[in-house]
């Protein structure tokens, strides 16, 4: 009769279990010394050798002669545990034995002194699925049992035992186990079988199984059935890898902010009885490929995949941003979360598609970066060349009656002439009695403006209108259009004349002239 790979090729002593040395050897070697607790905790990701250890242990706490801690099975209680006409090793399922009663009926039993053995070993797999009831009731036993009794449970899901049983137990967690090890038990496991497997092709079951070598060797159940030359194109196939196409196609156009096209291909896909739920969380995980590549130095390590498709991930991770990826990410999640109690699955996936494809309409931050990231990339392929200028309009400009004739103000900013043609005193700098009033002109007209000349006066000289402001950032303000033109206007409404504007430079303040700040401001202006 044929025997499932990975149930033939159970490990049968410690020393046959990869990649869990730190549990195997610590067990060995209790039972060698011989003091094996009343109580252990096997906890840690399915497939990994749970259950395997629990087996083994139990074998080589009774074996009459064990060997370094394992049990040799070759006296009469290994070999009556194996082929089950000894009965003092117990599997309990609590999956389907988690009541109450059940775990009385185990107290009960577990007072009688075991037929052939020196221990009963209880090994309850599964033990998070007991029910409240059933826990309290085994606390008393696990607590104190018999001398002749030894429990061991085990379990994927500690998390959800009681403290009062987590106490009571040694624990031990089992690790996945690496694709290294997965790959060096596969091709053990291959050659004894008489089955040829490519090394890059043992390489991807091992990455496949994710750390659990009971799926990595029911992949190569799979395989072997399928041809006794296993290449990496076999596990594809057989491990439903390959045909992966329509993904690749989907994130293209995603990347191509394509949305038209991205629906059409979620409905002919929901035509052909594609579960939204799966296509999610494919979708999500073919991303998390993209996103590992791009942050990751070597990242094939950390992708299950063959090499033609790494290279396809490769090209579409170099046509997206690692913002796009993460916010893709979030709303497929999101997505994900959605899909279970949704009604309408199909427009729940479209509705996320469009979200992901158009950035612009969602405003959380991530989208916001892709949409910063569109606009510097359609920046770089020069499709903008430069923001569209807006035209500042001031009531200033709106109503000039230009009254403003020159068009550089850097000349007469600098220097104006010392002694300009017209009157009042070309030679004399005459203050100018209505710059009050030329403030309050500003105060409706240009705020801003007029928050910076807080402390300033004015001086006429000629057609000079020399502004004294001790705001070093005054004379960035006054170089600008809109503002020169403010000050121009309200100077014209109150004197009816048309000044040119310059900056006073009599007698600067021993303030200003010490103030490194304002130095390093005029500095950075005159540049
Ligand atoms: N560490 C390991 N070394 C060698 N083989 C292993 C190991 N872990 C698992 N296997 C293989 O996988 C099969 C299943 O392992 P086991 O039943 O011990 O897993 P488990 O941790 O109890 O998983 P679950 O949580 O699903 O019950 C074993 O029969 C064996 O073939
Ligand atoms: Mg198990
Ligand atoms: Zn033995």
């Amino acid at each position: 009769m044929y025997r499932v790979l990975y149930r033939k090729w159970r490990p049968q002593t410690f020393a046959d279990v990869v990649g869990q040395e730190h549990i195997t050897s610590t067990l060995a070697h209790e039972v060698e010394i011989g003091k094996i607790s009343h109580a252990y905790l096997f906890t840690g990701s399915r497939g990994t050798g749970k259950t395997t250890c629990a087996k083994i242990l139990a074998k080589a706490a009774n074996c009459l002669n064990p060997i370094d801690g394992n049990p040799c099975n070759e006296c009469s209680v290994c070999k009556g545990l194996d082929d089950g006409t000894i009965l003092d090793v117990i599997e309990i399922d609590a999956a389907s034995n988690n009541g109450v009663d059940n775990i009385r009926d185990l107290r009960e039993e577990a007072n009688y002194t075991p037929v052939h053995t020196k221990y009963r070993v209880y090994i309850i797999d599964e033990v998070h699925m007991l029910s409240i009831g059933a826990f309290n009731a085994l606390l008393k036993t696990l607590e104190e049992p018999p001398a002749h009794v030894k429990f061991i449970l085990a379990t994927t899901e500690v998390h959800k035992l009681p403290a009062t049983i987590l106490s009571r137990c040694q624990r031990f967690d089992f690790h996945r186990i690496t694709p290294e090890n997965i790959k060096g038990r596969l091709l053990h496991v291959a050659e004894n079988e008489n089955i040829t497997i490519d090394d890059d092709a043992a390489l991807l079951i091992s990455r496949i199984a994710d750390g659990a070598l009971r799926d990595a060797l029911s992949i190569l159940d799979r395989c072997s059935g399928i041809s006794s030359h296993i290449t990496s194109e076999i596990v594809s196939n057989a491990a439903g890898l390959a045909g992966k196409d329509y993904l690749f196609e989907l994130v293209d156009n995603i990347n191509m902010n394509n949305p038209s096209e991205v629906l059409s291909l979620i409905a002919k896909l929901h035509n052909d009885s594609c579960d939204m739920e799966r296509l999610c969380s494919e979708l999500i995980n073919h991303f998390r490929n993209i996103m590992i590549i791009k942050t990751v130095k070597n990242p094939q390590q950390l992708i299950v995949c063959t090499d033609i498709d790494f290279e396809l991930y490769k090209k579409q991770a170099e046509k997206t941003t690692l913002f796009k990826v993460l916010s893709c990410i979030t709303t497929l999640e999101e997505c994900a979360a959605l899909l279970k109690s949704s009604t309408n699955k199909r427009t729940q996936m479209e509705m996320s598609a469009i979200k992901i494809c158009i950035p612009d309409i969602s405003s959380d931050t991530s989208a916001l970066i892709a949409r910063i990231e569109n606009l510097e990339n359609a920046i770089r392929e020069g499709k903008i060349v430069s923001a569209p200028k807006t035209e500042a309009v001031t009531p200033a400009n709106k109503e000039e009656p230009k009254p403003v004739e020159e068009k550089n103000e850097e000349t007469p900013l600098q220097s104006p002439p010392s002694a300009p043609a017209d009157e009042p005193s070309p030679d004399v700098d005459t203050l100018f009695t209505g710059w009050g009033e030329v403030l309050t002109k500003l105060d409706v007209t240009d705020k801003p403006l007029l928050g910076i000349l807080g402390n300033s006066s004015a001086y006429m000289r000629g057609e000079f209108m020399l502004i004294k402001c001790d705001n070093p950032i005054f004379s960035q303000f006054i170089r600008q259009g809109n503002h020169a033109n403010a000050i121009k206007t309200a100077i014209y409404e109150v004197t009816g004349k048309k000044f040119r504007l310059g900056i006073y430079k009599g007698e600067e303040s021993d303030a200003k002239k010490n103030d490194p700040l304002a130095d390093l401001v005029n500095k950075i202006n005159n540049l």
